[in-house]
């Protein structure tokens, strides 16, 4: 399928997974999970979409937490793993982004999980999220990389795949494309000294003083917006 990806992912489709059984990934997923958690907590209804749901690693998981999941991505070979995991309570739909083939005024929340980083047009895809979105309530978030972390400058400076083609972006480019739907909450989260070697009783406590003090510079973004 011809698409505006910056990477194609269905060349990492095969060894994607293999990501969250490294330290890094587990440590990363076990942060983004914290993260979300408390999004999804204020979240009365059921119905997610999930866009750029790659090998369906957070459809499994939303899943799981009862939500009924619509996902979507480009990468036919991404999507072929999201099957093969056979996720009850989630059918998936091989669609670009920027032209999501869903009706409006569908969803309860949406979610995009280090992938707006990944699209070409990231404010046409925001758009079409919020087309798909019940109005009044439902709920945008957007999970990145954060442009602004040490550790992502390194992997852009190293050119290291995936990240080499990604668009990062920063708190403020994030606050920016959300902040025609609503006023979003934004935070960064993820600010282990040594994410390759993580301490997951002491690492928490470093993402909690940095919240408070609200920091900037956590690998990872959370942005949230209640239309
Ligand atoms: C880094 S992966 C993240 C996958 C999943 N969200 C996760 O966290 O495991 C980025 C995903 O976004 C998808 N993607 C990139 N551009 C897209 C677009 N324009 N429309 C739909 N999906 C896209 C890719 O195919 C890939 O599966």
């Amino acid at each position: 399928m011809k698409g505006q990806s910056r990477f194609d992912f269905n060349q990492a489709a095969a060894v994607y997974d293999e990501w969250f059984t490294t330290s890094m990934g587990r440590y990363y997923d076990l942060v983004e999970k914290r993260a979300i958690n408390r999004v999804l907590k204020n979240i009365s209804g059921k119905k997610l979409l999930e866009i750029g749901c790659g090998t369906g690693h957070w459809s499994k998981y939303f899943s799981a937490h009862g939500f009924s999941v619509v996902g979507v991505d480009i990468s036919f070979e991404m999507l072929k793993r999201t099957l093969r995991k056979r996720i009850p309570k989630a059918e998936f739909v091989q669609c670009d982004a920027c032209h999501l083939s869903l009706r409006d005024n569908m969803f309860d929340i949406a979610v995009l999980i280090t992938t707006i980083e990944f699209i070409e047009m990231p404010h046409i895809a925001i758009k079409e999220a919020v087309r798909c979105l019940k109005k009044p309530g439902g709920c945008l978030m957007v999970c990145t990389l954060n442009a602004e972390s040490k550790l992502n400058k390194r992997r852009l400076a190293k050119n290291e795949v995936p990240y080499h083609k990604a668009s990062m972006l920063s708190t403020k480019n994030l606050k920016y494309l959300l902040t025609p739907y609503g006023k979003p909450t934004i935070y960064t989260c993820a600010f282990s000294f040594n994410p390759t070697r993580p301490i997951p009783v002491i690492d928490p406590i470093f993402d909690s003083v940095a919240k408070t003090f609200k920091l900037q510079s956590g690998d990872i973004i959370i942005g949230e917006v209640k239309l």
